[in-house]
């Protein structure tokens, strides 16, 4: 499903180079579960990035659906992004002028693409399913961590994706939310066989994924 041959991400800081992410060959299946773990610095979410198609490699090449990033215009990279990636991260990243409801939309609306769903009737069962469904005309800030954390997931998940990319999803929720957040994406692997992706610090989590990832200083050291 994605294939990162020899890709470097380089950032230029006051005239030097830096270099977040060295050599990385990696190949994710269909269907796979995966954590990424290492240190803070490391690249987890410079890797994160490119796999989402939010950035671009310096060096090497990415393949995503079969499709050779690198031959693609802007307008189809966010189109690929739009309809087949669902972002999670940390900070949940939800509109706060927006209600619950409308926030799960928002990338309904984004896409250009013709919907082979009715988009309402999909929010509602994706409510339904994270029992939020009270929660619809609320906005962010009245919500706890972990159900602010449930409409991010269901935000992702309104456009049907195949692959999700979670960066840090617990990492501001309480051990009981935490848990609850990897389970239900799990599940999402499982049931809804939506190939995941997740960077996280915790031991635990990481320890359960059937797949795990570790980098060092740019580098994969393990996988
Ligand atoms: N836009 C940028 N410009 C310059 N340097 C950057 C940029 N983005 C990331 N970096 C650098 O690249 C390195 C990797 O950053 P990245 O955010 O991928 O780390 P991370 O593994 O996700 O860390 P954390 O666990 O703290 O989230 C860091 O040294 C960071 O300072
Ligand atoms: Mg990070």
């Amino acid at each position: 499903m994605i294939t990162l041959s020899n890709v470097y991400k380089e950032y230029k800081l006051d005239g030097e180079v830096f270099t977040a992410l060295k050599n990385i060959n990696l190949k994710i299946l269909e269907g796979e579960f995966t954590a990424i773990v290492g240190p803070s610095g490391c690249g987890k979410s410079t890797l994160m990035h490119l796999i989402g198609l939010l950035d671009i490699p310096s060096k090497g090449n990415i393949s995503i659906f079969d499709k050779d990033v690198s031959k693609l215009n802007d307008n189809q990279l966010s189109k690929l992004r739009n309809e087949f990636i669902g972002f999670i991260f940390q900070q949940f990243n939800l509109i706060n002028k927006l209600n619950v409801l409308e926030n799960i939309l928002l990338p309904t609306i984004y896409s250009r693409a013709k919907l082979d769903f009715d988009p309402l009737k999909r929010v509602w069962e994706l409510l339904k399913r994270f029992g939020i469904e009270e929660k619809a005309k609320s906005f962010p800030n009245k919500l706890s961590g972990g159900q602010q954390q449930r409409v991010a997931i269901a935000r992702a998940l309104i456009n049907k994706p195949k692959l999700i990319l979670a960066d840090e999803p617990t990492g501001n929720l309480d051990s009981k939310n935490g848990a609850m957040i990897i389970s239900l994406l799990k599940e999402l692997n499982r049931k809804d066989k939506i190939t995941v992706i997740i960077v996280t610090h915790d031991v635990h989590i990481a320890e359960n994924t059937r797949r795990k990832i570790r980098m060092l200083d740019g580098e994969i050291v393990k996988k």
